[in-house]
C-alpha cells in the first residue's frame, strides 16, 4: 500500500515564495508579443504591458521575474535600452533567430513590468561581453539614491527615485553561451564584477553567481572554494543551477504534443533527476557552507522540446500538455523538499517560450497545464516545509522504474496543511494512506489537474481542456491521524487538511 507520513510539528524551514519564480528573456515572443502587446493588438494594455497576462500572473502571485536572459544577457548592453526610444540603437539577437532587437524594452520598461506585476525584479548582468564598469554603472543607475552620474542620468530619463533591486545575477551560463569560461576563470572574474556591483544605502545585493550546467559538480566546488570560502556570503548569496528536461537529445528533442507512453516515462524520469542534482550540488555546498547561507538558485528549469511545426526554430515556441503539468509538479515538490538550500527557482520561460505558463496570440491568451500547477501550488509560497516520508510502488517501464508518486507538504500561517501529490503512472490509480504525526485531521478537501489522455492540452479553440478542478477522492478515515486518498492516473493533486 502506498503511504505518506507527514510530520505536522513543523521543520522551522520556510519554503521561499521565490521558488515559484519566473524567467523572461529577449527570445522569440516572450517579451515582444508576450508581455508587451504588438502595436496592432486589441488587448488592453498599460504602458504597453498586456493586462490579460498581468492579471493571470498576479493570480498565481508571481514572486519574481528574471531578465533580460539567458544567453541574451551576456550580449546585452543596458545603456542601449534607456532614454528616448527613437535614439536607442538596434542590435542583432544572435542567439535567438538573428532577429533585430530594437531595445525598445529596456531597464525602465522591465522595472515598470515588475511594478505592475507586484513582483521582485531579478536582473542578470553581462559578464561574457560586458565590462566591470558597465555592470557597476547599471547597479548605480538602478539603486543609487543621491547625486551621481548614473543616478542623474536615471532622473533625466524620468525616474527620480531608485528602484532598489535586490537580485543581481553576475552573468549567465558563463561555461557556455556566456563566454565559454573555465570555472577558475569565471571565479576570478566573478569576484571582480561582484565587488564593483555595490550596495547603496540600506540595500544589500543578493548577488547570484553563475552555477553549473546539470551535473557539473566540479563547477560548484570551484565556485564554493574560490568565491564563497575566500570572500563569504557578502560576495555570493546565491549559486545558480540550470537543468532542462529534454526527452530526446539536443538534435532531436521530441514533440511537445505527439508522444508515446515511453516518451512520457523518459520525460518524467529526467524530471526526477532534479532530485539528484539538488542533492549532490547541495552536499558540496554543505561542505563549505554548513549554515546554508548561500541559496541554490535554479534559475532555469523546465521542458525543452522541438519547436511547434512551422514556427521559427530560434523562437523556442512549444505547446504544453498534461505531461508538462507532471514535470512541474514533480520539480516543485523537489524544490519544496530541499527548501533549506533551494531559495529561488525560475521556470523557463513565462510566456511563449519553452515550458511557458501562458501562450498568447495577437488578441488572446491561453493558460497552460503548467500555469495551473503554479496556481494549485501557490499555497506553499512562504509556508513552513513539513518533513514527510513516502513509501510507494514504482511506475515501471521495461527494465526501468521511477517513483509512482511524488509528494511535498507545508503548513501555512493559519495551521492548514497542504500536501501536493503527483501520480506519475498514466494507467493506474494509486490508493494512498496518509498518516499525520502531531495532529488529528478533521477535514480534507482537494484540487486536481488531470485529463483523459497524456497529450491533453489547451488550445485557442479549446482553452479549458485542462484546468484546476475540485478533487473528491480523499476522506478522513475512522483511524486517528489518518486520511485515505485515491490518486487518479496521471494527476497532480493538492490536498488541504485541517485539524
Ligand atoms: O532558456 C533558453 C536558454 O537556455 C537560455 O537563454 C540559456 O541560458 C539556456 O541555455
Amino acid at each position: 500500500m502506498n503511504k505518506v507520513i507527514i510530520d505536522t510539528r513543523g521543520s522551522g524551514v520556510k519554503i521561499s515564495r521565490h521558488i515559484y519564480g519566473h524567467f523572461s528573456e529577449h527570445l522569440g515572443r516572450c517579451i515582444y508579443g508576450g508581455f508587451r502587446a504588438e502595436d496592432d493588438s486589441p488587448v488592453p494594455v498599460i504602458r504597453g504591458i498586456r493586462q490579460d497576462v498581468r492579471t493571470a500572473l498576479q493570480q498565481i502571485r508571481i514572486p519574481n521575474l528574471r531578465w533580460p536572459g539567458g544567453c541574451f544577457a551576456d550580449e546585452y548592453h543596458w545603456k542601449d535600452g534607456i532614454g528616448p526610444r527613437e535614439g536607442r540603437p538596434k542590435m542583432i539577437n544572435t542567439h535567438w533567430g538573428g532577429v533585430t532587437e530594437d531595445n525598445s524594452f529596456g531597464t525602465h520598461e522591465f522595472l515598470d513590468l515588475c511594478d505592475q506585476l507586484g513582483c521582485a525584479p531579478y536582473i542578470c548582468g553581462n559578464v561574457g561581453s560586458g565590462t566591470v564598469q558597465e555592470l557597476s554603472q547599471w547597479v548605480e543607475y538602478v539603486n543609487f539614491d543621491g547625486v551621481s552620474p548614473m543616478a542623474d542620468l536615471r532622473k533625466q530619463n524620468g525616474r527620480p527615485e531608485p528602484w532598489n533591486v535586490e537580485f543581481w545575477g553576475i552573468g549567465n551560463e558563463n561555461w557556455g553561451c556566456g563566454g565559454a569560461m573555465s570555472p577558475e576563470f569565471y571565479a576570478d572574474n566573478y569576484r571582480r564584477y561582484a565587488v564593483y556591483a555595490r550596495n547603496y544605502g540600506k540595500s544589500s545585493l543578493y548577488r547570484i553567481a553563475c552555477g553549473p550546467s546539470g551535473d557539473d559538480y566540479n563547477w560548484t566546488r570551484v565556485l564554493m572554494e574560490q568565491v564563497f570560502k575566500a570572500k563569504g556570503e557578502f560576495l555570493m548569496k546565491g549559486l545558480s543551477l540550470h537543468y532542462y528536461t529534454v526527452p530526446g537529445n539536443w538534435a532531436k528533442k521530441g514533440s511537445a504534443t505527439d508522444f508515446s507512453e515511453e516518451d512520457w516515462f523518459i520525460t518524467l524520469k529526467k524530471a526526477f533527476f532534479m532530485d539528484e542534482l539538488v542533492h549532490r550540488h547541495g552536499t558540496i555546498m554543505d561542505e563549505y557552507d554548513p549554515r546554508r547561507s548561500v541559496g541554490l538558485i535554479v534559475d532555469e528549469w523546465g521542458t525543452w522540446y522541438d519547436v511547434e511545426p512551422g514556427t521559427n526554430p530560434g523562437f523556442l515556441y512549444q505547446q504544453n500538455t498534461l505531461r508538462d503539468a507532471l514535470v512541474a509538479g514533480i520539480t516543485l515538490n523537489i524544490f519544496n523538499n530541499y527548501a533549506e538550500r533551494v531559495k529561488m527557482a525560475n521556470i523557463a520561460q513565462t510566456v511563449n517560450v519553452l515550458q511557458a505558463l501562458i501562450l498568447t496570440s495577437r488578441d488572446g491568451m491561453i493558460l497552460t497545464p503548467t500555469y495551473h500547477v503554479f496556481d494549485q501550488y501557490q499555497v506553499h509560497q512562504d509556508a513552513e516545509k513539513l518533513a514527510l516520508s513516502l513509501d510507494c510502488e514504482n511506475y515501471a517501464a521495461g527494465n526501468e522504474a521511477i517513483p509512482g508518486i511524488s509528494a511535498s507538504a507545508s503548513k501555512n500561517g493559519e495551521g492548514k496543511i497542504h500536501l501536493s501529490l503527483c501520480n506519475t503512472d498514466p494507467q493506474k490509480e494509486k490508493p494512498l494512506v496518509l498518516e499525520f504525526t502531531g495532529m488529528s485531521p478533521a477535514a480534507v478537501s482537494g484540487k486536481i489537474i488531470s485529463a483523459e489522455t497524456m497529450r491533453a492540452h489547451n488550445t485557442f479553440d479549446k482553452p479549458d481542456t485542462i484546468g484546476v478542478r475540485d478533487f473528491r477522492g480523499a476522506r478522513v478515515s475512522g483511524k486517528p491521524g489518518e486520511v485515505l486518498a485515491a490518486l487518479p492516473p496521471m494527476s497532480v493533486v493538492t490536498l488541504e487538511i485541517t485539524g
